[in-house]
């Protein structure tokens, strides 16, 4: 499937089926989130892969959802900020920018792989924390997504997007 395809027809699943992602989707998904790109290619970043039900069932008491329940399996993206590239004009820190390049190879390779993930940034940090045991404050979960075949009934939506001169300015 071409990039301009994969963007088509991706969207966010927010209802899963419960049969387990294969081990060989789930690899070539980490080895495509792996290979993003970053800032000074710091690579300031770990991606849990949270497939123990006692872990996982910690997790979604961070995402009380019942729809987030339904999958089988997420993976749990955070930052480290010890590692990440700081501009020095004003010392930004590029971690966030990082992670979600990180984060939407996932959800690209995820979609082309036949499986469907969502971006889910309104959790509770520090439920998060607890089920992935994190301790020090220099790594931080920053995206958690859902993995899973989406369930039968499950429609894509119609695209909801601004008008492409509402987003691109040309400069000629
Ligand atoms: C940074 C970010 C955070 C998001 N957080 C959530 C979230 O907490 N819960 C949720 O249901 N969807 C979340 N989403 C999904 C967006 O709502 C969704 O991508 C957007 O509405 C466009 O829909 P689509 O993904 O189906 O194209 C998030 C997406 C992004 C990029």
């Amino acid at each position: 499937m071409s990039i301009l395809s994969l963007a088509q027809s991706r969207f966010s699943v927010r209802s899963y089926s419960n049969v387990m992602v294969p081990a060989e989707k789930l690899d070539y998904i980490l080895e495509c989130a792996r290979l993003a790109p970053s800032a000074c290619n710091r690579q300031p970043w770990k991606v849990y892969v949270v497939t123990n039900p006692d872990v996982l069932s910690v997790l979604q008491g961070a995402y009380n959802r019942d729809w987030f329940k339904t999958a089988p399996m997420a993976l749990v993206i955070t930052a480290l900020h010890d590692q990440s590239w700081h501009r020095p004009a004003d010392n930004k820190d590029h971690a966030d920018v990082d992670i979600s390049i990180l984060a939407e190879h996932i959800a690209l390779a995820a979609h082309e792989q036949g499986l469907g993930t969502c971006w889910i940034c309104n959790f509770d940090p520090q439920i998060c924390r607890k089920a992935l045991n994190l301790t020090s404050e220099n790594e931080e979960p920053v995206v958690v997504m859902p993995l899973g075949y989406a369930a039968p009934d499950v429609v894509a939506p119609a695209k909801s997007r601004k008008n492409t001169d509402e987003v691109i300015v040309r400069l000629n």
